[in-house]
Formats: structure tokens, C-alpha cells, sequence
């Protein structure tokens, strides 16, 4: 067990910060978190206290804190002090030696190993004086960590994205030299295949029907099986995302391109069917559809249902795994569509907020045994979770 104290600084990145305390807790870690005036507008010091399962500490005057835990103390009785998100200010007080709030007379009176983990907008990152403080607080033996690049909540682009949880965890560990979390259950020699975002299904050259699937649970799906060792098979609808590592992926635009794509895929341990396919196409039009030909009436055919042909299936997987997406009695249409379909789980979400092209998602797994309600996470949470239920399931 390592003991961490987290100060969490005042971005947008705080959110990240949350996520980092759940995998270090779940890896059985002591975390306690200090909270800036900055931070707080971000997170709240409850957040912080229900995932660390500490009180957070956030003035130095809370002479509270002081008579059961002083600034020193606390410092003290960590093996590594965290600073995430570290932003251009809290940094440039660092290197500068200020110790005017909680966070920054902690980072001056503790002895023990700092990691800071920056975030903020690219041209911060980059201007000089930025530059100057990492190298003195690098000089001072502080690991600061490079940030991600990509697109940032500024709606720029660059390096200056928190890294993610993931990869911060993996940062403290070669730091403290203990795993700072738990091996995953493997995956490995199993072959997973997942489907992932919408059909497309052609009126006519130009036109399709379509839905609002993102594909964003799917492939954090697909990227969780591959993370715990597993042969991942991504048959993808059309969606912009990438493709996340270690994973063969098929992309195709219609259902039946889908449906084919599986069967070849076959023989797997687990199918994961986390499309929205489409329940219906029309027999497309070779040329486009004029206007002055008046309104089409469009004839909807049904669509091969992937998942309940796989339950049918003597290839059928041994796990098998179904999404129910909707927007009234969830639980109702999911256990029945588990029977209907013969699949083992039904993942059952609402969709009648934003969960479609969103980055969180609220689920209930409902099994043999009942209805599991999952809290709302970021949709990578709610596919690591799945994936190690998948893990456990084989075993
Ligand atoms: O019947 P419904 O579309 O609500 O069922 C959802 C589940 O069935 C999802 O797992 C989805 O991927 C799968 N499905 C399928 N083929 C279809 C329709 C749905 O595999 N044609």
C-alpha cells in the first residue's frame, strides 16, 4: 500500500483527478487529497472525499486540520506527494518557492518524492516561463510528467492535456516501486469480439438512415479486452474514432455487412454486441432520388439481428453479451430482450439524455441473478469494469 497525497489543482483536468483516485483505491492504496481554492471550482471537496473515503483538507487556516493533522504532518505520513492537475500557476509558486496556500507550504515542507502531472492550453505549456519553472522544479528533483497532446477543452490542440489515469498510476508505481494497482484478470488466449457504433443503411448513393451511436462504448470495450491480454475483433460501424491498440478491426457501413463480418469472425470466447444496429434497411435506389419526382415512400426490411442469430447459433460464444439502449422501462425491455435474444448479459442504459456521443455513461448489467445497477462513469470505467466481469466470467 502506498500512501499518496493528492493535491488537485485548479483545471479543467480536475475531473481526471477522480478517476486517478478510484484506480489507486481500487489497487488499495491510501489517498488523501488536498483541494485549491482553484481546484474547488472544478470538483468538489466532497467528490474527492467519497472516492478517497478521507475528509479533504483545503485551508491552511482550518485550524481543525491543524490541531488533528498539521500541513507537516500530513506531508509527512505520505510516501509520495501527487500534484494532478498541475497547472502553469501552482507550478510557477512551486519553482518559486511560495507557500501561500495549503498546497503550495505542503509541497515546501515535505521531504518526501513529488510527481507533478501538468495540464493546461498549449500556448501555456510552452511560453518561457512555463519552461523555466519545470526546469527548476525538475532541478529541485521533482518528476513533472510530459502532458498529453491532442484536443484540449480550450478547443485547441497541442501538449497540455492531463496523461491519462492510466498512465499517471503507472508513473507513481515506477516512482514508489510497488504496483499501485491490482493486476486486471486476464484475458489472454481468449478471442473477444465486440461491435461497436451505428449502421448506416443506404436510401441512395448520397442518403442513409442512420442513428446517434458515437461507437465510443463500444471501442472502450474493444480497448479493455485488449488491455487485459486479450485477441480483440472490433467489427466497426462507420464512426471517426481510433482504433484503440492491439485491436483487429473490421470496419463496414450496413447491418448485413455487419452480420456477415461476425459470422466470419466466429469462432470467439465472448461477443460483446455493442452496436446500435440498424433494425431496418430499404432496397437503395442505383441513382440518386430526385426532389421533382416527388416525396419516396420508403419500404423498411428488417435486418438480420446479429445477437439473437450468435444466441441461436451452435457457434454461439460461450459469454455472449448484448446492449439494450432505451429510453423507457429499461430494465423491463432488458430482461426481456436477455431471453429473447439468449444472450447471458444485457448491458441496459437510458438514452434519453446525452449517453449517445457522450464520454459517460449509467448502466445496469442484468445477468441470470438480476439487476446490477453500475454508478455513472466515464464509458472507459464502465469498460474496464465490463472487462474484468468478462475475465472473472471465464475463468
Ligand atoms: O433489439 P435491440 O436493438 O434493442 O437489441 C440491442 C442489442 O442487440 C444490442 O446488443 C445490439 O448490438 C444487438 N443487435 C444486433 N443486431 C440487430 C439489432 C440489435 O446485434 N439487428
Amino acid at each position: 500500500m502506498t500512501r499518496i497525497l493528492l493535491i488537485v489543482g485548479g483545471g479543467i483536468a480536475a475531473y481526471k483527478a477522480c478517476e486517478l483516485i478510484r484506480l489507486l483505491r481500487r489497487g488499495g492504496h491510501d489517498v488523501r487529497c488536498v483541494l485549491t481554492d482553484g481546484g474547488a471550482h472544478f470538483v468538489t471537496p466532497m467528490t474527492l472525499a467519497a472516492l478517497s473515503e478521507r475528509p479533504v483538507h483545503t485551508s491552511l487556516w482550518d485550524l481543525k486540520d491543524e490541531a488533528e493533522m498539521g500541513h507537516i504532518q500530513l506531508s509527512r505520513q505520505a510516501d509520495l506527494v501527487v500534484v494532478a492537475p498541475a497547472t502553469a500557476d501552482l507550478m510557477a509558486r512551486m519553482a518559486g518557492g511560495v507557500a501561500d496556500d495549503l498546497a503550495t507550504t505542503l509541497l515546501l515542507a515535505t521531504d518526501k518524492p513529488v510527481l507533478a502531472v501538468p495540464a493546461m492550453n498549449v500556448r501555456m505549456w510552452q511560453h518561457p516561463a512555463t519552461r523555466r519553472n519545470i526546469a527548476t522544479l525538475r532541478g529541485d528533483g521533482i518528476t513533472v510528467l510530459e502532458p498529453d497532446e491532442g484536443p484540449m477543452a480550450c478547443g485547441e490542440f497541442g501538449p497540455g492535456r492531463l496523461p491519462e489515469p492510466h498512465a499517471i498510476v503507472a508513473a507513481i508505481e515506477a516512482l514508489t516501486g510497488t504496483p499501485a494497482s491490482k493486476p486486471a484478470p486476464s484475458l489472454a488466449g481468449r478471442h473477444i469480439l465486440v461491435t461497436a457504433g451505428p449502421t448506416h443503411e443506404p436510401i441512395d448513393p448520397v442518403r442513409y438512415l442512420a442513428n446517434r451511436s458515437s461507437g465510443k462504448q463500444g471501442f472502450a470495450i474493444a480497448a479493455a479486452c485488449a488491455a487485459r491480454g486479450g485477441r480483440v475483433t472490433l467489427v466497426a460501424g462507420p464512426v471517426t474514432l481510433a482504433t484503440p491498440a492491439g485491436v483487429d478491426r473490421i470496419d463496414v457501413e450496413t447491418a448485413r455487412e455487419m452480420a456477415d463480418a461476425v459470422t466470419q469472425a466466429l469462432p470467439a470466447d465472448v461477443a460483446v454486441m455493442v452496436a446500435a444496429v440498424a433494425d431496418w434497411h430499404v432496397d437503395a435506389a442505383p441513382s440518386k432520388l430526385k426532389k421533382d419526382g416527388g416525396a419516396p415512400v420508403l419500404a423498411l426490411r428488417p435486418n438480420p439481428d446479429i445477437l439473437a442469430t450468435l444466441g441461436a447459433s451452435d457457434r454461439r460464444p460461450r459469454l455472449l453479451v448484448g446492449f439494450a439502449a432505451e429510453t423507457d422501462d429499461v430494465l423491463v425491455h432488458a430482461t426481456a430482450k436477455r431471453s429473447a435474444k439468449n444472450a447471458d448479459w444485457i448491458v441496459a442504459n437510458d438514452v434519453g439524455g446525452d449517453v449517445m456521443g457522450g464520454d459517460r455513461n449509467e448502466v445496469h448489467l442484468v445477468t441470470a441473478a438480476g439487476a446490477e445497477r453500475w454508478p455513472d462513469a466515464p464509458k472507459s470505467e464502465i469498460a474496464d469494469r465490463l472487462a474484468d466481469r468478462i475475465a472473472d466470467a471465464l475463468r
